[in-house]
């Protein structure tokens, strides 16, 4: 079975960023032959703030967007999360929206692609820690654009030549995380 990749666009605010860059992951994934890649919008699922009574890690969903969420990320082993930086982080609905579910992440592999004034590190690394609590292992490799030399008056994406290699390179480490991390995948489904 060919590993499923979902490249997870972070924001959702009109004239935004991100969308031109998570297009940008996808036209360059689709060079690769060893998994498949899917553009996964967030703004799609219009997900209110978090509106579930139970916890996520309790796997009791009540709302039918909660449910269409979990089940798109479900269906994968593995994920590019494409993150703006807002206040040094990442965008709350971003954060909402990995704060909805729980099993569906755990045990898969991420990496990052973050842009912003500072290349999106300082969202990156807020991503890392929150990514370890959900049992997500996140790769080193990662791309950092920056708002003032990859787009154009800070609006019109035109990303350096070198972010290829980086882009490259994160997309090795998580085909080969995503699938070594297969067992335990497995192993969990066969338990629940
Ligand atoms: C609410 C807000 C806060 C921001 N804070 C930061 C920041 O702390 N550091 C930074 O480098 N850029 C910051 N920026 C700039 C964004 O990273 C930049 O506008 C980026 O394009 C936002 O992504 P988007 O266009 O996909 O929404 C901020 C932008 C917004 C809207």
């Amino acid at each position: 079975m060919m590993l499923r990749i979902g490249i997870i666009l972070g924001s959702t605010r009109p004239g935004r960023n991100g969308e031109a860059v998570a297009k940008w992951v996808q036209q360059s994934a689709t060079r690769r032959s060893d998994a498949t890649f899917e553009l996964i919008d967030i703004r799609d699922f219009n997900l209110p703030l978090l509106d579930e009574p139970v916890p996520p890690s309790m796997g009791q969903y009540s709302r039918e967007h909660t449910k269409a969420w979990a089940r798109r990320i479900d269906a994968l082993d593995a994920f590019v999360f494409v993150t703006p930086e807002y206040n040094h982080s990442t965008s709350g609905a971003l954060k909402n929206a990995i704060d909805y579910l729980y099993r569906e992440w755990n045990n898969k592999a991420a990496g990052f692609v973050g842009y912003g004034s500072a290349g999106g590190v300082r969202a990156v690394e807020h991503l890392r820690l929150i990514a370890a609590e959900l049992q997500i292992a996140t790769v080193r490799a990662q791309v950092q654009l920056s708002l003032f030399t990859d787009f154009e008056n800070f609006s019109a994406f035109k990303p350096a030549a070198v972010h290829e290699g980086a882009l490259t390179a994160m997309f090795d480490q998580l085909v080969a995380w995503g699938t070594a991390l297969r067992t335990l995948r497995q192993d969990a489904a066969r338990a629940a």
